[in-house]
């Protein structure tokens, strides 16, 4: 019987069952590894995406919150603050958010217009559009007028009710840009207006820019806006032409204007 523990027969059978035992758990250590390696392994880069993504979603809904109902807590009470201070802030909160797409007087971005300019002038196709302006006594159709007027309730927070200008926005009414070159307004409309301006024989520093406005942005709606503004408030000029706006479509998005970009009223 001491021979029982020596039997072949249990020495093959043993290494077997060692065997098999082995290979299911390389089999187990196999599958887990594939498994994990699928759905735990991190994506740095899609992370970081993500978080800027979810910064910007913050950023603009706290800009748009702005726009309607700025509020500055104050000693635990919630203050209204005046209008004007609303916009100032909301261009503020703008500004500070697409610094990319800001031009300073110390940088000047490669082929922006500010270097075309400083090269030799604006280019020819905005004389283009400005010779497409129709005669300045042309009629003007009073439904353009109406869907200006509509339209001119974004404006009238910094530019006042009648284009007397106000704490953010100088004036309207008599202002030699508004009834000076289309392309001018049209691009205003589209790139937005920083820095320092001369308007009405003095020089403007604006509190905040003004930023381009994203529910004016359709060639119709500038178009009956600035021929709005070009026959209201004692202004009179001829109409602003949808096509005009079609033919500048390319300036929208790009860096905000600055007087030294306009060609001169
Ligand atoms: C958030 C305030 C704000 C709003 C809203 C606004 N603007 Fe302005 N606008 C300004 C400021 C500030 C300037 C001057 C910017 C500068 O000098 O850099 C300006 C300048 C202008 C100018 C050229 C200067 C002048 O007085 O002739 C025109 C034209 C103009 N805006 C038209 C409009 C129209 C049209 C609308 C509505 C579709 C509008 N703006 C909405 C703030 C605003």
């Amino acid at each position: 019987m001491s021979s029982s523990s020596d039997n072949p027969l249990t020495r093959f059978s043993a290494f077997f069952w060692a065997l098999g035992v082995f290979s299911l758990f390389g089999v187990i250590v196999l599958a887990l590894k594939l498994f994990s390696s699928d759905t735990s392994e991190s994506n740095p880069l899609e992370e970081e995406a993500a978080v800027k993504r979810y910064e910007l979603r913050k950023a603009t809904d706290e800009a748009q919150a702005a726009g309607f109902a700025y509020k500055e807590v104050e000693k635990g009470k919630v203050v209204q603050v005046p209008p004007h201070d609303v916009f100032a802030h909301l261009g503020e909160t703008l500004v500070s958010q697409k610094a990319a797409a800001i031009e300073k007087p110390e940088q000047i971005i490669p082929n922006s217009d500010r270097q075309l300019a400083a090269a030799g002038g604006p280019s020819a196709d905005f004389a283009a559009v400005d010779k497409m302006t129709p005669a300045a006594d042309s009629p003007i159709d009073p439904a353009v007028m109406a869907k200006g007027q509509a339209t001119y309730m974004m404006c009238m927070a910094c530019h006042g009710p009648a284009g007397e200008g106000g704490p953010v926005g100088p004036p309207l009414a008599g202002s030699e840009w508004v009834t000076g070159p289309v392309s001018n307004l049209i691009r205003i409309q589209l790139r937005g207006l920083q820095g320092p301006m001369h308007i009405k024989g003095a020089l403007y520093t604006p509190l905040a820019p003004m930023t381009p406005i994203i529910a004016t942005q359709d060639n119709e709606t500038i178009a009956s806006v600035l021929t709005f503004i070009r026959n209201s408030f004692g202004n009179k000029a001829a109409p602003v032409l949808p096509d005009q706006v079609e033919k500048l479509r390319s300036e929208l998005g790009k860096p905000m204007l600055t007087e030294a970009e306009l060609i001169k009223p």
